[in-house]
């Protein structure tokens, strides 16, 4: 009976190395029958069975079962893991990974970004107000009459409860005066709407930065000095500022500001269509009547506000000559911005 059983156990042991080093499915099947099959070395050795004392069967039935399960095991065991190990042969290891576009940061918030970035080292702080206004925000408090052209159902967007789709950042400057005393030094980026005709220039949402500075003695010449730094610091030293006489009703003197064509360095082409200069926006000194409406005594402070059209900045940044293409979202457009891969 020892006999029997140190021969089942050493098949067991047999089989099981045997099993470890099958390296293929079928190589672990033919294990599996050569041990478990019908005329399988397992069975063969039970066949003796017969010829044991009643006393000595029970011993000899366990190391039976336990060598046929643990074979049975471990044959499950190998094939799962073969199994798994076929699909790992199916890839490639030495081909490159798969890339995926993480994406990037679109060239409007790249420019308000970098753009904010600069007024931050001058000493703006960042202001915020909401897309939809009311009218005494974004046209009484600003001095507009209300007959105003810009007040017009053409050129607004209003809600029907009387309230509008702000069209400037310009109301930020109100909401800023009105929850704090001077000195103020604040940029405001945002959305804006207006009723335009899409077109290479012109679209209803866009983008401004509006920039106030309000304190005791502020001037024009720091308005020219701050637009000239800002200049410098996004388009390059070669940049120049100039004023051009203009009308906001809510600045006095009011005016227009241009940067030398940073294209031809101001000598003439075809962006800055031969004149040298590329409009940005408007600017001025605050009128006393907008301080007037946030309390503020236009006796004893002054200050200049001006405002940014985004687009056109990243228009002239990027080399850009169709606004529209900022808001298609066509990832060919797109990925050209993509500094990161
Ligand atoms: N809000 C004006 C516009 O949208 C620009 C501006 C801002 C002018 C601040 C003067 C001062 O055209």
């Amino acid at each position: 009976m020892s006999t029997l059983k140190s021969e089942l156990e050493s098949a067991l042991d047999n089989g099981l190395k045997e099993i470890e080093i099958a390296d293929d499915a079928k190589a672990v099947e033919e294990i599996r029958i050569k041990y478990l099959g019908k005329k399988g070395i397992v069975s063969q050795l039970l066949k003796s069975v017969g010829r044991l004392s009643p006393e000595e069967r029970p011993e000899i039935g366990k190391t039976a079962n336990l060598c046929k399960t643990s074979l049975a095991g471990a044959v499950e065991e190998k094939k799962k893991s073969l199994s798994s190990n076929t699909v790992d042969k199916s890839i490639d290891i030495s081909l490159p990974g798969r890339r995926r576009g993480i994406g990037s940061k679109h060239p409007v918030n790249q420019v308000i970004d970098d753009a904010v970035e600069i007024f931050r080292r001058l000493g703006f702080i960042v202001a915020d107000g909401p897309d939809i206004e009311d009218e005494f925000h974004n046209f009484d408090a600003l001095n507009t009459p209300a007959d105003h052209p810009s007040r017009d159902i053409q050129d607004t967007f209003y809600l029907p409860d009387g309230r509008l789709l702000r069209t400037q950042t310009s109301p930020v400057q109100i909401r800023v005066m009105e929850s704090r005393k001077p000195p103020i030094r604040i940029v405001a980026p945002g959305r804006c709407y207006r009723r335009d005709t899409p077109d290479a220039t012109h679209s209803m949402n866009f983008h401004q930065i509006e920039g106030l500075y309000v304190d005791k003695n502020v001037s024009l010449a720091e308005l020219k000095g701050t637009l000239l730094t800002f200049a410098h610091e996004m388009f390059g030293k070669d940049v120049n500022v100039r004023f051009r006489p203009h009308f906001f009703p809510f600045t006095e003197p009011s005016l227009e500001y241009d940067f030398s064509c940073v294209n031809c360095n101001g000598k003439g082409c075809s962006v800055c269509r031969q004149s040298g200069w590329l409009e940005i926006s408007g600017a001025g000194m605050v009128d006393p009547e907008v301080f007037k409406h946030v309390g503020c005594d236009p006796e004893e402070y002054t200050g200049y506000a001006f405002g940014m059209g985004i687009e056109r900045l990243a228009m002239i940044r990027y080399k850009i000559n169709d606004i529209r293409l900022l808001y298609e979202n066509d990832v060919r457009f797109l990925r050209q911005f993509n500094y990161s891969t």
